[in-house]
């Protein structure tokens, strides 16, 4: 990853989403191993992480459910979709199930306006949803992840 990049500060952003991936969160141990790969402080890595909020130095669930409530979904009933999330997985913003299988935030835009409500799940995007909509894309996860 270094050698794609001008300096090695530069795949700082890139490596945080490796390994946040490969672990599940930037634990201290993550922080300090990219702090020393990348020649930075763990001060340097810290003020990066608390910037994008899609980095965590906190453990969450196999599928981090990220409900958009931004002004165009907003307008199509995001926020009553996240409040339909919080109620079935009896978790608010920033929890986390006690199975460890789903964590629930509330997100700003994610680039699916033209289809909102818009919903992203780790990587995937769901889109145009209803509560009932919503169920079945949970229900489906929680299949997954109990396999
Ligand atoms: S406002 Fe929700 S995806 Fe843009």
């Amino acid at each position: 990853m270094v050698t794609h990049y001008p300096t090695k500060r530069s795949a700082l952003v890139p490596t945080l989403l490796y390994a946040q991936d490969e672990v599940g969160y930037l634990s201290d141990e993550v922080i300090a191993e990219l702090a020393n790969r990348l020649g930075l402080t763990e001060l340097e890595v810290r003020n990066v992480i608390s910037y994008y909020s899609m980095l965590t130095t906190k453990p969450r669930g196999k599928f981090n459910v990220q409900v958009c409530t931004n002004i165009a979904c907003m307008l199509r009933g995001g926020e009553e979709l996240l409040h339909h999330c919080s109620k079935k997985l009896g978790i608010g913003h920033k929890g986390t199930t006690p199975d460890g299988l789903f964590s629930l935030e509330e997100v700003e835009c994610i680039g699916g306006c033209s289809w909102a409500p818009a919903v992203q799940v780790n990587y995937d995007f769901h889109e145009n949803l209803t509560n009932e909509k919503m169920d079945k894309v949970l229900d489906e996860y929680k299949k997954r992840g109990t396999q």
